[in-house]
């Protein structure tokens, strides 16, 4: 997400779950990613009580036995991917491997196969799938012609339930359906791929963590968790100390970040934050926000996480950086990747 500098930036741990409370204080009625879209993602940019109507209607497609069910599937894909990436030729991991992973799994959340190969066409970020240059063309024009198909649609894929779901006793908007389909295409990409490509980066740097792993499966929720933590994949949302709605006008200096990265390196919180220590015991990380607007994808990350790192063990292949372009992030999260820009792995041992 593309945000405006803030003027403060919230960043110890006990403040900042406060402050993801404090809704009065800092609100989410704000306008992101102004230079590509004009509509509020949803529930995303809506402060409570409306939040909440959205929230508790798109739940229950969100629930932890909602997404269990496609466990299969998702193991399946992640075998299948993780097998022909490391017999091939070398190539980058994303478009090869993480992107194809999570935009299958996704199909399969979604009952969208038809889309996959659309999704993945886009590249990681829906808003630079035509060029370089941030545009909203390709998103718009799928969620336009999805939209006219989803009222008619009468098979149950998540964008017919989402056309036809009531709010406070009326049936969701054409604008309402781009905020909410919109943000459930875009938060669920960037931030898995992510995650999966670290996870891939960090055992070809650690191959003794993979290692360990594979003698201890016990330690997989555990290692996902630290994942999380450490690549913090979505650093800062920002709040507004004055909601945008219906104002003309709105002081330059509104913005506050809320920083989950700089909490999730809080010293105070977690011992030696810069070393990714799987077996961190205690691991109370904010990678998905807290309070109301707490990720609703949260286990569609962690459930899809564990099917790969699964994969991963199983598979008995280890692996390299061949080649590497990552962006870190600034000072002091020099060693915490920002950006994969390219990535490529080689096996280096098939003990099968
Ligand atoms: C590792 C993966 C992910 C991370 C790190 C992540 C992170 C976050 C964070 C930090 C927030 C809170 C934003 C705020 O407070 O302003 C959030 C909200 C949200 N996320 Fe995720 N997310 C991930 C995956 C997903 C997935 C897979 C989906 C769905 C497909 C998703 C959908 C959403 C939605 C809809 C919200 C808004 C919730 C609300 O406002 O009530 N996210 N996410």
């Amino acid at each position: 997400m593309s945000q405006p500098k803030a003027s403060k930036i919230i960043k110890e741990h006990a403040e900042l779950r406060k402050a993801l409370r404090d809704t009065d204080t800092y609100s989410s009625d704000l306008q992101g990613d102004a230079d590509v879209r004009d509509y509020r993602q949803i529930p995303l940019e809506i402060d409570p009580p409306r939040h909440h109507l959205y929230r508790s209607a798109l739940a229950p497609y969100f629930v932890k036995p909602a997404i269990e069910r496609h466990i299969s599937e998702f193991r399946s894909n992640s075998i299948t991917l993780v097998d022909r990436y490391f017999n091939s030729d070398p190539s980058e991991v994303i478009p090869s491997l993480s992107l194809p992973l999570v935009m299958q799994n996704l199909g399969a959340i979604y009952n969208r196969p038809q889309d996959v190969k659309e999704w993945i066409s886009w590249g990681p970020d829906v808003w630079t799938a035509e060029s370089e240059v941030r545009s909203g063309d390709v998103l718009h024009r799928y969620l336009d012609r999805i939209y006219e198909e989803a009222l008619s649609n009468t098979s149950k894929d998540i964008w017919s339930e989402i056309a036809h779901l009531v709010i406070d006793g009326k049936k969701i908007t054409e604008v309402e359906f781009r905020g909410i389909a919109g943000v459930l295409l875009a938060g669920g990409r960037d931030t898995v791929v992510k995650l999966l490509t670290g996870i891939l980066w960090h055992f070809a740097r650690k191959p003794e963590d993979l290692k360990e792993l594979r003698g201890n499966t016990q330690g997989i929720s555990e290692a996902i968790q630290e994942f999380l933590r450490f690549l913090t994949p979505l650093p800062l949302m920002n709040r507004t100390t004055v909601p945008e709605s219906g104002r003309d006008s709105l002081p330059p200096d509104r913005y506050v970040g809320m920083s989950f990265m700089s909490a999730n390196f809080d010293e105070s919180v977690f011992e030696n934050p810069f070393s990714v220590d799987l077996k961190r015991p205690r691991n109370p990380h904010l990678s998905f926000g807290f309070g109301p607007h707490t990720c609703l994808g949260n286990h569609i990350a962690e459930i899809e996480a564990k099917v790969f790192l699964e994969a991963l063990i199983q598979s008995q292949f280890t692996w390299q950086i061949r080649s590497e372009d990552t962006k870190f992030h600034d000072s002091p999260f020099g060693l915490v990747p920002d950006q994969f820009r390219s990535l490529q792995l080689v096996a280096i041992a098939n003990a099968r």
